[in-house]
Order: C-alpha cells, then structure tokens, then sequence
C-alpha cells in the first residue's frame, strides 16, 4: 500500500450525514468505479474488494432506523457488528445506548472506516478486522448483520456462524433489501424502512430495506 489506509479513506471521502439517518456522520464517497480503480492501485490488487466501506448500505440503513425506533433491543448490552463496513450499525448501536459495540470486516479500509466514523460519531467501537466466520461468536449479547447476502458462499457460511451464535443465545438482527442469497426460509420479519441508497450501488434510489430476527432453532 503506498499511503496509511487512514490517509486514503480520508482523501477519497467526505464526512457527512448518512441519509435518513442524520443523527449519524459516516466518511461517504459518492461515486463507487473510480474509488475502487483507486483501491486497486493504491494496494496493487486488480482483483481488490469493491470499497463497500464507503458506502451506507440498504441493509444497514434498516438496522440503523430500526435501533433508533427500539434502542431497547441494544441498551446496556454488548453488540457484534459483523460485515461492518463503514461501521454504520456499530455506530447506531452505540447511538441507541449500546454498553460497548465491536465492528468485524475483512478488508483493511473497512477497519479503518470503523474507527475513523466511530470517531466522528462521538463513539468508540472496537475493530476486529479479520475473518471470525471459522471462530466460536463472540461473547456478546446482540450480533448485527447489516447487508452480507449478496455472495453465495459468504451467505452459506454467515448463516452457519449465526446458527451457532443463537445457539449460544445471542440475540440476531439482520438488515437486508432482498439481496440474491438471503435466506428467508431462517428469518422473521420485524420491519420495513424505505431507505435512501443511491443508484452507484442499486437500481433504485429507494429501497425497501427489511429488518430480521433468525429463526429459533
Ligand atoms: C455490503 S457491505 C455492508 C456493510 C455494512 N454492514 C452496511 O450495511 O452498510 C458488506 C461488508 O461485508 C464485508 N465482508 C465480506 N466478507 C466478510 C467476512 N468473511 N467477515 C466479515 N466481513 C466480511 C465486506 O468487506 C463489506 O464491508
């Protein structure tokens, strides 16, 4: 990498309120193609992730509407943000009175998001920036899922760890617009938002994004 990942999320985003969600500042970009042209200089990977960590996405939107809506469902208690991106989820969780809240992503700017919007938020959440999809769930109270089921295998292997995360009896809440592999069949609907997206990521500008609990075993 030629420049700190903190230096180059900063040169390719803007702070600003997340739509429909003004309470919350996220480092946003507006244009998806030339940020990750520049991700796949910056790290010399052609086959580098797409920037998903400058993006609030239709998923973590619902959630983020749905904690304001029923902070209860996080207050006091200890939140997992999985696939956390910009760490839109972690940081509504700690907005909606959180005890503490950890954000899990693969990708090295993703961790570096977390952290820099955390800070902007007033908040501190912790970053495990690694793959925990092979690692017993953590020992938290609430797990978030804001928008992983648009891969095959990342959605396979997601649902099995949050199996075994309600089998611990941690509390699941996924977010999603109807992605290809989101397994309804598991889920229970608790809400519909119309979010605000933009066309760079979606055919639409509004989404309906659904807010789920899994299903008991
Ligand atoms: C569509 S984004 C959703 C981000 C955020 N939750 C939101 O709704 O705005 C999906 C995220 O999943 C992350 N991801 C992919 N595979 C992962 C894995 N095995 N563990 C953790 N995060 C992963 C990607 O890096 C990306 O940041």
């Amino acid at each position: 990498m030629a420049a700190s990942p903190r230096a180059f999320v900063l040169r390719h985003t803007r702070l600003r309120p997340v739509p429909g969600l003004e309470e919350i500042r996220l480092h946003l970009a507006d244009e998806v193609l030339p940020l990750w042209h520049a991700v796949q200089i910056e790290t010399g990977d052609p086959d580098a992730a797409l920037p998903y960590w400058a993006f609030a996405w239709a998923g973590g939107l619902a959630i983020g509407r749905h904690l304001r809506e029923h902070p209860e469902v996080v207050t006091g208690r200890r939140v997992f943000d999985l696939a956390s991106g910009s760490g839109l989820c972690a940081i509504a969780a700690m907005k909606a009175g959180a005890m503490d809240a950890t954000g899990a992503d693969v990708d090295a700017f993703a961790a570096t998001s977390i952290a820099l919007n955390a800070r902007a938020n007033g908040h501190r959440v912790s970053v495990v920036r690694r793959d925990v999809l092979d690692e017993e769930p953590p020992d938290v109270d609430v797990i978030l899922a804001g928008d992983c089921w648009y891969d095959a295998r990342l959605a396979e292997r997601v649902l099995a760890w949050l199996h075994r995360a309600r089998d611990h009896g941690i509390e699941i809440l996924v977010g999603d617009p109807g992605r290809a592999y989101l397994p309804t069949d598991e889920l229970i609907e608790l809400a519909l938002y119309e979010v605000r997206t933009t066309t760079e990521l979606e055919d639409l500008e509004r989404k309906e994004g659904r807010v789920y609990a899994l299903r008991p075993a």
